[in-house]
């Protein structure tokens, strides 16, 4: 791998901002973070540790927030809005809507019918403490409901000033345009590293035709491409990895998988950087109007990740990352069960 075109991580005293859409633009800071894992599905939470990683990531300039209703259920959104309490100003809120959950985490199916979209809206904004949401997407989408139906409330929210732009996630090219037609879509957020390139063929020119811009979940590959998982006994014993519903992290899939890894950690040594900022900075070399958010718990891990901010990657840097994960290598379906994606 060559150095040249490259700077190494480091991390930057102010954060580029970068802006989602064209039509209906929202400038945040090119990382975001992700809260889900302060809650939720990769192990058990600190909630103390929890609240000063969102403090650090405000003071590093990373002020795209996101979290889901879902994720807790209910208890991520209570969190990250008694972090923010008092730091409002200067953060962009993201959350979700449409996997419907019962308090006790059961999981009751996707809801996209206007008069649900209009209350967990309420109950989002009494989660968080806040008087609006600044970019508020329907999490999956409702195959029962018309998108127009669905998008239309959430348009609704827009003009009652609870929310100031739209997103979806996980939707189908014809779902983004379909949507996009009856309410303009700031950002698509769907999976996107170098372990899940498929929003390459058809998603992603259609949000370029459009005007929509990519905020990638899961950049780390849900933290194998970080390096820090050699097996699954690196993972608690609640961490949802572990189960049949993320296949990648599975038997011989998983070796498959870690091979790949070792090459991306090959790479990053060679560069003075860790596997997880060259993986960060592949994603953030797609294109600028391209916001991952990756997600820690964990302040040492947050300043890291914020560090592929100052990573630039030139042509061969790119071409040698692609040869080391082949987009066919990875092993495994991202989901178990991909029956809730709209495809
Ligand atoms: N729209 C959707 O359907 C959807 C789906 C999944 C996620 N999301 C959102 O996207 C966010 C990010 O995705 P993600 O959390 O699934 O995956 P990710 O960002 O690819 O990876 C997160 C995992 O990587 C670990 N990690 C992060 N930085 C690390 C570092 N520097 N060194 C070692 N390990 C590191 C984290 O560990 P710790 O947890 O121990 O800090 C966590 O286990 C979520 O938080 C959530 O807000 C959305």
């Amino acid at each position: 791998m060559t150095n040249e075109n490259t700077t190494h991580g480091s991390t930057p005293s102010e954060l580029a901002a970068r802006t989602l859409g064209t039509v209906a633009p929202l400038t945040v800071s090119c990382l975001g973070l992700g809260c889900m894992g302060m809650s939720e599905f990769y192990g058990t939470g600190d909630e103390k540790e929890a609240v000063t990683t969102i403090h650090r990531a405000i003071e590093l300039g990373v002020t795209f927030l996101d979290t889901a209703d879902m994720y807790g259920p209910f208890t991520n959104e209570k969190l990250v809005g008694r972090a923010i309490a008092g730091r409002r100003d200067g953060i962009v809120l993201a959350t979700k809507f449409g996997n419907e959950r019962a308090e006790d985490g059961t999981r009751l199916g996707i809801n996209g019918r206007p008069e649900y979209v209009r209350a967990a809206a309420d109950a989002s904004l009494r989660r968080l403490g806040v008087d609006h949401i600044d970019l508020y997407y329907q999490h999956r989408v409702d195959k029962t409901v018309p998108i127009e139906e669905t998008v239309g409330a959430m348009a609704e929210l827009v003009t009652a000033g609870k929310v100031r732009y739209l997103g979806l996630s996980e939707a189908s090219p014809e779902t983004i345009r379909r949507a996009h037609a009856v309410h303009p879509i700031t950002a698509l957020q769907t999976e996107y590293s170098l372990f899940t390139r498929d929003v390459e063929d058809e998603i992603l020119p259609t949000l370029r035709e459009l005007g929509i811009g990519l905020v990638p979940y899961s950049p780390l590959g849900r933290g194998i491409l970080t390096g820090a998982i050699a097996s699954p006994d690196d993972l608690d014993a609640d961490d949802s990895r572990r189960s049949a519903y993320f296949p990648r992290f599975q038997g011989e899939a998983l070796e498959v998988n870690l091979a790949l890894v070792a090459r991306v950690r090959d790479l990053a040594t060679d560069k003075g950087v860790t596997p997880g900022q060259l993986a960060l900075a592949w994603v953030l070399a797609q294109g600028e109007d391209i916001v991952p958010i990756p997600g820690t718990k964990r302040v040492r891990y947050l300043e890291e990740n914020v560090g592929a901010a100052g990573l630039r990657l030139g042509a061969a840097d790119l071409a040698a990352l692609e040869a080391a994960v082949p987009r066919d290598a990875v092993a495994g379906a991202r989901y178990g069960d991909m029956s809730t994606i709209d495809s």
